[in-house]
């Protein structure tokens, strides 16, 4: 099967740092992937340089079949490549609503003023569609309840689902997670591992980047493990990717005990 999206010989380099180096993913529709690695593997600078955030120093993106290497972040999401961020970056100032409101409001900015004038029946219905889909967003992520509050009035975990809903309000085609659960309780995680295999059930191709071992094991499709900006492991059965030596000894290196 083709892959719908696929990194191919990445790198990224800040200075002498190779934070990625020649890495080669692909990922197919549908699938939930996980992508693990010890602290400073490279995650975080690999969705940065997929969403067009980061500046690639080598290496091409390709969705769909055509190359992305050269569009702006926002081209790119329009494509419906999306991603959320390690930390909160909600608007304190909008309610949860309206935080979630403009993920889906992304799919009409960047749209010309006069095409929006010009056929003003689609750009309609796309704010309908955007409004129903934040909606669904808000009750998906179990948020209803706090859909007038303020991001800071909530709890760290429920700002987290926010910015979830917020990605998923965009419908996207391949949604991007940075540590979606950091500083979650083990329900909330557990929540918020049902709901992604939801997605996935439903077609939604998704990357999750986590430091949650069990989780990732029960809720992915394929795992890729990085270390020092590389590539060292994949394959369909995270649970037995997870115990390959390569695995352990990256993670012994980094922390008292390996991971489990
Ligand atoms: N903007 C930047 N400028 C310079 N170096 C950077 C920059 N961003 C990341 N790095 C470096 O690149 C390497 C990879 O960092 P990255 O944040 O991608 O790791 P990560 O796998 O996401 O780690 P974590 O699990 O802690 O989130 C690290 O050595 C980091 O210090
Ligand atoms: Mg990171």
């Amino acid at each position: 099967m083709k892959a719908l999206l696929a990194v191919q010989k990445v790198s990224v380099h800040f200075g002498g740092t190779k934070a990625v180096h020649e890495v080669d993913l692909e990922f197919e529709a549908g699938r939930l992937y996980g992508l693990i690695g010890p602290n400073g593997s490279g995650k975080s600078t690999l969705l940065g340089a997929m969403s067009r955030l980061t500046r690639l120093t080598a290496g091409a993106l390709v969705f769909r079949g055509d190359a992305y290497t050269h569009l702006t972040p926002e081209a790119v999401a329009r494509l419906g490549v999306r991603r959320t961020f390690q930390t909160v970056r909600l608007l304190p100032e909008m309610t949860v609503l309206d935080n979630v409101k403009l993920g889906a409001d992304a799919r009409l900015a960047g749209r010309s003023i006069a095409r929006n004038w010009l056929f003003p029946a689609h750009t309609a219905r796309v704010e309908k569609q955007g409004a129903r889909a934040a909606a669904e967003a808000i009750e998906r992520l179990g948020l209803t309840a706090v859909a007038r509050e303020f991001p800071l009035n909530l709890s760290y975990g429920t700002q987290r689902r926010v910015e979830i809903a917020r990605a998923l309000a965009a419908q996207p085609s391949v949604l991007m997670l940075d540590e979606p659960t950091a500083g979650m309780t083990r329900e909330e995680r557990d929540e918020v591992g049902s709901l992604l295999r939801e997605l996935s059930a439903d077609g939604l191709t998704q990357i999750l980047v986590e430091h949650d071992v069990p989780l990732i094991t029960r809720v992915c499709d394929h795992l890729y493990v990085m270390n020092a900006g590389q590539l060292i492991a994949s394959g369909d059965d995270p649970a037995a990717v997870v115990q390959r030596p390569e695995v352990q000894e990256a993670y012994l290196g980094r922390r008292a005990h390996a991971v489990s």
